[in-house]
């Protein structure tokens, strides 16, 4: 039985991923920064771990065969560093790809944010890649998936529109309400992960993963608005700063003003696939963005998200 270690395990993306290994027969060690506020019901074995402490990931890494990696640091300074977002990342990321190669560890998985290099990038995407560029320097063959909005409850950006749409009935928004991205659904989103873990031509290669449709912002709102059945006035100013932006986000939605921020800034970044080679090699029908809003409708909405 193959052995895996899934880091973010908490979070909105590997604690729906856990489960989802669990049923296809994977052996699934959880990795939390807080062991005892881990869920023991859902079957994983629990180790506490912190990218930052690199000899807790080496024990955490110790006999597993692969890893996925679903950390980000866009939340408080926890262990008050002192350091910037960026720099916890990287220092991180270096901690888990070298405790990795020293276990023996054959593959990580990451999830990282789509976007292209060529454009002036938010620094929190750009912060993305360079984990991605980090991961990919150990011993470990990295796959990297790259995402844009992932919909689905609990996922922080999905809860700034759900929140920013249900509560305001007239929305100010500056130019970014025009640009181009390509959501995925979070089902569909889990099938990659899973997925590439047993297929081989996944390793050591990196893939755009998105649903079926490009949409702007401001389509996106209007789906969203439909679905709830509710009427929306969306008004374009030229400039409302991302700071201001994160702390009305702040007041209106459970997203802490601290995840906001990069999260708004990346807001002018077009993101869509490039590259399609997935389709081929993880094939399944993808779900339309009007479905994937739909199903992230049933679910309940989570209270607080600052990771
Ligand atoms: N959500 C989206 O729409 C989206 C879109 C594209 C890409 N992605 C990517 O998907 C990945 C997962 O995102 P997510 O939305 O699942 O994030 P999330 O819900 O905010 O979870 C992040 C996790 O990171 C863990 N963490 C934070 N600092 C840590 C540290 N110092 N050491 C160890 N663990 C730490 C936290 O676990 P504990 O508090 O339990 O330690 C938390 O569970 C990220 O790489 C993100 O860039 C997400």
């Amino acid at each position: 039985m193959m052995r895996v270690l899934v880091t973010g395990a908490t979070g909105f993306i590997g604690s729906r991923l856990i489960p989802e290994l669990l049923a296809q027969g994977v052996q699934v060690r959880a990795l939390t920064r807080n062991a005892a506020r881990y869920d023991a019901a859902v079957g994983a074995e629990v180790v506490q771990g912190d990218i930052l402490d690199r000899a807790s990931l080496s024990a955490a890494l110790k006999g597993v065969e692969a890893a996925y990696y679903f950390v980000h640091s866009m939340s408080k300074d926890a262990r008050g560093t002192g350091l910037s977002f960026e720099e916890r990342d990287r220092i991180g990321a270096q901690n888990f790809v070298d405790a990795a190669g020293e276990q023996g560890v054959q593959r990580i998985v990451y999830l990282g944010g789509l976007g292209d290099e060529n454009d002036a990038l938010s620094k929190h995407l750009l912060s993305r890649m360079e984990v991605g560029r980090v991961l990919a320097s150990g011993a470990p063959a990295l796959t990297t998936l790259r995402a844009a909005l992932i919909i689905g409850a609990g996922g922080s950006s999905f809860e700034m529109l759900r929140y920013l749409t249900d509560r305001l009935p007239v929305m100010i928004a500056p130019k970014w309400l025009e640009t181009r991205s390509q959501p995925i659904a979070v089902r569909d989103c889990l099938k990659y992960l899973a997925g590439c873990l047993f297929e081989d031509r996944t390793r050591g290669r990196a893939f755009d993963i998105g649903g079926p449709d490009i949409v702007t912002y401001r389509q996106l709102i209007g789906t969203y608005a439909q679905l709830r059945g509710l009427k929306r006035f969306i008004i374009g100013v030229p400039v409302l700063t991302p700071r201001l932006s994160s702390y009305w986000i702040n007041l209106v939605t459970p997203v802490s003003a601290e995840l906001a921020r990069p999260l708004v800034d990346g807001l002018k970044n077009e993101m869509f696939c490039h590259d399609q080679t997935i389709l081929d090699l993880i094939p399944f029908d993808r779900t339309p963005i009007r479905e994937a809003i739909r199903l992230a409708l049933l679910e309940p909405s989570p209270k607080r998200i600052s990771a």
